[in-house]
């Protein structure tokens, strides 16, 4: 995961990332859990989980974040860690991350899934969300289309899988699959310019090294392109699929090998 973020825009334009991942709590089973929020971010889910009784510890990279995060709930637990690199001790009842994965690359994935599986006890659960398959399509293509007329190369970056690629990588690393969807989620953006700011703040990396009036040409044009696809009734929408899953470590390792 590398970019860093603007927290304060992060957690005022941006508040549906949280918003929306509330639905996602309804698929942890039981009370008064350990939980871990992967990539907990300005903490809005991880005050969630706690406001639902679970002993809730939120974990990020981003220092800034963190800082937010702690500014607004005081009284939960914090910790910095990379989600593809880090361990728990005692291990948690269930690990908990939205819209976070598609930030890790995709080479990093089976990293990042065998250091959840070994943070969870035995018959732990493992509920996250993030961008699937077809995740912001109309956005990069506009991109890639803007770039390419002006002789650029646009990369795509970030990680949008399928089901059947994300499952097997979950079943590989030992996990048994119990739920994976892909949904359409149309996300109404902010503002006039909602589909220009978006682009700003989320879509860094392939604007390294270059000029800042030509990368702003092409977010200007990318976001004038898709008006007709993306902007309805005055308001934005970005067009958003999401990866549901919930897998869970099973109790008994011995009887079944690992995929
Ligand atoms: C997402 O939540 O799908 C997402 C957000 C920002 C950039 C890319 C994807």
């Amino acid at each position: 995961m590398n970019i860093s973020w603007d927290a304060a825009k992060y957690t005022h334009d941006f508040s549906f990332v949280h918003q929306y991942g509330a639905a996602l709590l309804d698929l942890i089973d039981g009370e008064g859990l350990s939980v871990l929020d992967l990539g907990c971010g300005n903490g809005a889910l991880t005050a969630e989980l706690a406001a639902r009784g679970h002993d809730a510890e939120g974990m990020d990279a981003s220092g800034d974040l963190l800082q937010t995060a702690r500014a607004n709930h005081p009284e939960l637990r914090f910790r910095q860690g990379d989600a593809a690199d880090f361990q728990a001790e005692p291990p948690y009842d269930a690990v908990f991350s939205n819209a976070v994965f598609h930030w890790i690359d995709r080479e990093k994935q089976p990293g990042m899934i065998a250091c959840v599986y070994n943070a969870l006890k035995p018959g732990g659960q493992f509920v996250f969300e993030f961008g699937g398959y077809g995740n912001n399509a109309r956005i990069h293509a506009a991109l890639g289309r803007e770039f390419e007329k002006r002789g650029l190369a646009y990369r795509m970056p970030f990680y949008f899988p399928a089901i059947g690629e994300y499952a097997a990588l979950l079943e590989r690393g030992g996990f048994q699959v119990r739920l994976a969807l892909l949904l359409d989620r149309p996300t109404k953006l902010k503002g006039e310019d909602g589909l220009y700011d978006w682009i700003r703040m989320f879509v860094k990396t392939p604007f390294q090294g270059i000029e800042p009036d030509l990368g702003e040409e092409i977010m200007r044009s990318a976001a004038k392109e898709l008006e007709g696809a993306l902007r309805h009734g005055g308001d934005w929408y970005a067009d958003y699929v999401r990866l549901r899953c919930k897998a869970v470590k099973p109790r008994e390792s011995t009887c079944f090998a690992k995929i």
